[in-house]
């Protein structure tokens, strides 16, 4: 990356309903009370162009979608993000925190759909301009009791079966095991307040506060 990037990039990942936007809201109204600037993102989505392309990944009428016409759209999502806005406010010094990032795909796609993780690896690097979050944290629970947690209508990703739901938490945990100093997985099936905790010990190390 060109020029050097004064903040911090901080991303939570895991498997449908394991309260990674609760847990991204509850980090950002903290970092805000500890007067960071914060920018809260959600992928695929964040800005116009991506959240465009976020309706017709996530739009259950798309069932001929292939892996790799998904694959792409996912990364190209994250490029528009990662440039318009995620690039500027990391030059700018501010904490940026993103529901799912490069590690959805690969347990997604990869590790869930059987495409070639290489090849994920290498657009990924294409996409994010090899920008990497400097914390992820892995919300991991059993599959079953996450996707009960969602109330609404489920999308396109979300109705599929259990057997894929099982693929992607296996992929996450394998992910978290190759990343040991970035990724931290954390019991997702306890509660609000014992999560948060969690994370913002992990946060405030990183900040040394
Ligand atoms: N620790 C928790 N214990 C019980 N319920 C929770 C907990 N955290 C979140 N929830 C509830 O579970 C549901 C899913 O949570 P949330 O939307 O944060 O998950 P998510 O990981 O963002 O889901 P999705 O994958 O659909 O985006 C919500 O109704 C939320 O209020
Ligand atoms: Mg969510």
């Amino acid at each position: 990356m060109a020029k050097k990037l004064k903040g911090i990039f901080i991303t939570l990942e895991g498997s449908e309903g394991c309260g990674k936007s609760t847990q991204a809201k509850l980090l950002c109204s903290y970092l805000k009370k500890r007067k960071k600037k914060v920018l809260h993102l959600r992928e695929p989505g964040g800005i116009k162009i991506s959240e465009r392309i976020r309706s017709i990944l996530l739009d259950v009428k798309n069932k001929s979608m292939t892996k790799e016409c998904e694959v792409l759209l996912y990364m190209a999502a994250r490029a528009q993000l990662v440039d318009e806005i995620v690039l500027p406010a990391l030059q700018k010094g501010m904490v940026v925190v993103c529901d799912r990032f490069l590690d959805s795909t690969l347990a997604y796609q990869g590790y869930g759909c059987g495409v070639d993780i290489g090849f994920i690896n290498i657009i990924g690097k294409f996409a994010t301009r090899e920008l990497k979050p400097h914390l992820t944290f892995l919300l991991d629970m059993p599959t079953h009791k996450g996707l009960s947690r969602i109330l609404q209508t489920k999308d396109r990703i979300e109705q599929r079966s259990l057997k894929y739901h099982n693929k992607v938490r296996r992929g996450y945990l394998a992910i978290a095991k190759k990343n040991p100093g970035r990724v931290k997985v954390i019991k997702a099936n306890q509660s609000r307040e014992k999560i948060e905790d969690c994370i913002r010990g992990y946060v405030e190390k990183l900040f040394k506060i």
